[in-house]
């Protein structure tokens, strides 16, 4: 029955796809020619190798080490999908999706085991020039992203991201990167998430460190990331950029927080103040015209400090006229990554009894929330698919800070496993829509990087929640890799820089082969999504039809 139900909804989506999230079209849109499609990956999700040859401890070993009872499998990324051996293979992988550009990281302790210079690893450096070499040799332009969450463990001891200490030491650390790669890599990307290495990293006890401290040192993790990211930018600007020819930003992100009632002026504000909290903390100081912290930020959180009994230094820290020009402009692109939405409404008129205080939250004031919505669901809990949001986010980003060029550095879903995602390749269709329809409304969008190459660690989900467009049998010694219906679809979209609605290939040989070896369970894990999901649609389209 669902079958059926899933081809009708998908003929009606041939004429319909265009109505995600809002504009008829009858004819095939295309990307432009040169737009960069990709697909990333970052190092402590796929590489493993976590003590090989001299790599230092990072705090992600030390958390899952220390505390795998804090990861829902209580599994570690130790070996993962082996990338530090099986490399060769991703690239293959890489190739396979017709994709322009692989998005990768760098892992800091792979590279400077203690997190300083004075010692260096041969072995770390090697293993990324091999890859960025085979990935060269093939014409892939390489993404590097110097920092996707990796620490080492002795900078932490130190603080980590709370101690200005970081600042010369990344800045320490990138110049070796740049020295060693950039004569070959032409796109870099400083920091990635920096809202959630502060909030989730010190905040709340989410990410690691884990410090579960609300409402203090996420600021001041934040405060001294955006200068350590404006000076390995002015670095690169000074010293690099003009020989080696590359670009270099910064990768932020965040959920769309869709006013809960759209009628209300209350609602729409708490929806801006949510976009000036996520986005804003760390795109005005670089982004917008007058730089610093966005003026709702340094105006609640004075406020709230002073209420609190801090006296009259805000919790929030300030900059120096001069450091809010040193970071200003401190980007040749904005880089996003963004999975899905929330609806949100203000935390009533005196801002009590939700959060904490203090805490990021509660300076905030809003309320964020997916109860009640008809969105479909995902592998993850938090991930609901609602392909206007990216839309309307771009679209922000765009008349916030006077059209940027963007690239959508993440996007992509879970599921629980199983090679017939189909529920991703309607995904990607659907938020792909909705990127060329923030494109033909005047946005610069100039590429997009699917998320995820492989199935891999899934920070503290472990392996249970998969974003892979190639399936990894985490039991195989050498980790096999297979790549799911999504991959095919994906191929074809990045090859003919169009979505084609009609294109669902079934499993072919290699897939049935590999299929039949998976666990019953994860055959079809998304069925029960996938009905949803089209029920949801092929109603949604019979309303429109209606109305
Ligand atoms: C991170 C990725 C992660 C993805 C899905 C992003 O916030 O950059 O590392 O796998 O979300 O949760």
């Amino acid at each position: 029955m669902w079958q059926v139900l899933i081809k009708i909804s998908l003929l009606s989506l041939c004429c319909a796809a265009a109505t995600v999230p809002g504009k008829p079209s009858s004819s095939v849109r295309h990307f432009p020619n040169d737009f960069l499609w990709g697909v990333g990956s970052s190092s402590y999700q796929i590489e493993g190798g976590w003590n090989a040859d001299d790599k230092g401890e990072s705090i992600w070993d030390y958390l899952t080490h220390q505390n795998p009872e804090k990861i829902v499998d209580q599994s570690n990324g130790d070996i993962s999908a082996d990338s530090y051996h099986q490399w060769r293979r991703d690239v293959q992988m890489v190739r396979e999706l017709h994709v322009t550009s692989y998005r990768f990281s760098l892992s800091w302790p792979r590279i400077m085991p203690g997190g300083y210079m004075n010692q260096v690893s041969t072995a770390g450096i090697k293993y990324y020039s091999n890859l960025i070499d085979e990935l060269l040799r093939y014409n892939i332009t390489p993404m590097v992203t110097i920092y996707h969450w990796e620490l080492p463990q002795r900078l932490q001891e130190l603080g980590g991201w709370t101690n200005p200490e970081i600042i010369p030491v990344f800045q320490d650390y990138a110049r070796l990167v740049l020295e060693m790669y950039g004569d070959r890599v032409k796109i870099w990307t400083t920091i990635n998430e920096p809202w959630h290495v502060c909030e989730h990293g010190y905040g709340v006890d989410y990410m690691a460190p884990s410090y579960n401290f609300p409402g203090i040192p996420a600021y001041l993790c934040g405060h001294n990331l955006l200068k350590a990211h404006a000076e390995v930018v002015h670095m690169y600007r000074n010293e690099f950029q003009q020989r080696q020819g590359g670009r270099m930003g910064i990768t932020l992100d965040t959920s769309w927080p869709e006013p809960r009632d759209p009628d209300s002026a209350e609602d729409r504000e708490a929806s801006e103040r949510a976009m000036q909290f996520y986005v804003g903390w760390f795109g005005h100081p670089i982004f917008s015209k007058h730089g610093n912290y966005p003026k709702v930020m340094i105006e609640r959180i004075r406020n709230l400090s002073k209420q609190q009994g801090f006296g009259a230094r805000s919790r929030l820290p300030e900059f120096t006229m001069e450091e809010i020009h040193r970071i200003k402009g401190t980007s040749d692109f904005f880089g996003i990554n963004s999975y899905t939405s929330n609806l949100v409404n203000s935390n009533g008129h005196n801002n009590t009894g939700k959060f904490p205080i203090p805490s990021f939250n509660h300076d905030m004031g809003v309320v964020e929330s997916q109860a009640g919505v008809d969105w479909p669901g995902s592998g993850s809990v938090w991930l609901k698919v609602y392909p206007k949001g990216m839309y309307n986010l771009l679209m922000w980003i765009h008349r916030e800070y006077n059209g940027p060029e963007i690239i959508v550095t993440e996007n992509g879903v879970s599921d629980r496993g199983g090679l017939e995602d189909y529920a991703r390749v309607d995904y990607y269709n659907l938020y792909l829509s909705a990127v060329l329809d923030a494109m033909e409304d005047g946005a610069n969008v100039s590429g997009y990087i699917a998320w995820s190459l492989m199935d891999s660690y899934e920070w503290k989900a472990g392996y249970t929640e998969k974003f892979g467009l190639y399936h990894v049998d985490f039991n195989s010694p050498n980790r096999t890799r297979t790549p799911k219906i999504s991959a095919r679809v994906f191929s074809n979209i990045c090859k003919t820089n169009s979505i084609d609605w009609s294109y669902r290939p079934t499993l072919n040989d290699e897939q049935l082969v590999v299929a039949a070896r998976l666990p019953a369970e994860s055959m079809e894990p998304n069925s029960a999504s996938t009905l949803n999901w089209s029920l949801s649609l092929f109603l949604a389209i019979l309303l429109a039809w209606h109305c």
